[in-house]
């Protein structure tokens, strides 16, 4: 398998779909190539796409603040989005445009080897779990999905336009963090996996 650099290089080229003719660059992802923990949302905004950066505008800000709550720094996990390039007027990503993307991502989940995937939003979720599903139903819970814990939990957008910090979403938001931390602390360790044990 290809190092994650050499994949981002090749991706930031890419003309699979119409979304390179109005791009301003790639926006492959961001964190420890190594992490254990992968957020995964749904495509560069406005910021996302001058910067080059996944999260970085005001969800981006209310994603570290609950990382931090959790006691997880930005850099210690690995954030992208389902879709590398900014769709146009931040419009919903199409059908081709998403299984034109679908091996950049597949290709950065198998290097990365996560062990849990947090999904933000019904996107995401949807596409993860490859079912018609309500984000409102399926947050906080643990998915099993080829050998990795799914946590779906809403978007931190959704959050911000839906009420802010004193919402039911924010209160619901914390809660699934708490599980995320929760699932990473139970998820199999590089000894025991080595002994066998699971
Ligand atoms: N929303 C997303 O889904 N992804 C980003 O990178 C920024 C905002």
């Amino acid at each position: 398998m290809r190092r994650l650099e050499e994949a981002a290089l090749d991706a930031s080229t890419c003309t699979r779909c119409r979304l390179s003719q109005g791009r301003t660059q790639v926006v492959y992802g961001v964190g420890d190539p190594n992490a254990d923990l992968m957020f995964i949302g749904e495509a560069p905004g406005f910021h996302e796409d001058k910067q080059g950066e996944p999260f970085v505008g005001a969800a981006g800000q209310l994603l570290n603040q609950l990382l931090s709550e959790i006691g997880i720094s930005r850099q210690d996990v690995y954030i992208n989005n389902v879709i590398l390039c900014r769709p146009p007027g931040n419009r919903d990503p199409l059908p081709d445009e998403l299984d034109a993307c679908k091996p950049w991502l597949d290709e950065r989940i198998a290097i990365i080897d996560p062990a849990v995937v947090v999904t933000l939003g019904n996107w995401a979720t949807r596409y993860i779990l490859g079912r018609q599903v309500s984000i409102s139903r399926v947050r906080g819970q643990r998915f099993p999905w080829s050998s990795r814990t799914v946590i779906p939990t809403f978007h931190p957008a959704a959050v911000l336009h839906g009420g802010g910090q004193a919402s039911n979403q924010m209160t619901a938001l914390r809660a699934d963090f708490q599980e995320i931390r929760a699932a990473l602390a139970e998820r199999p360790q590089p000894a025991e996996e080595q002994l066998g044990l699971f």
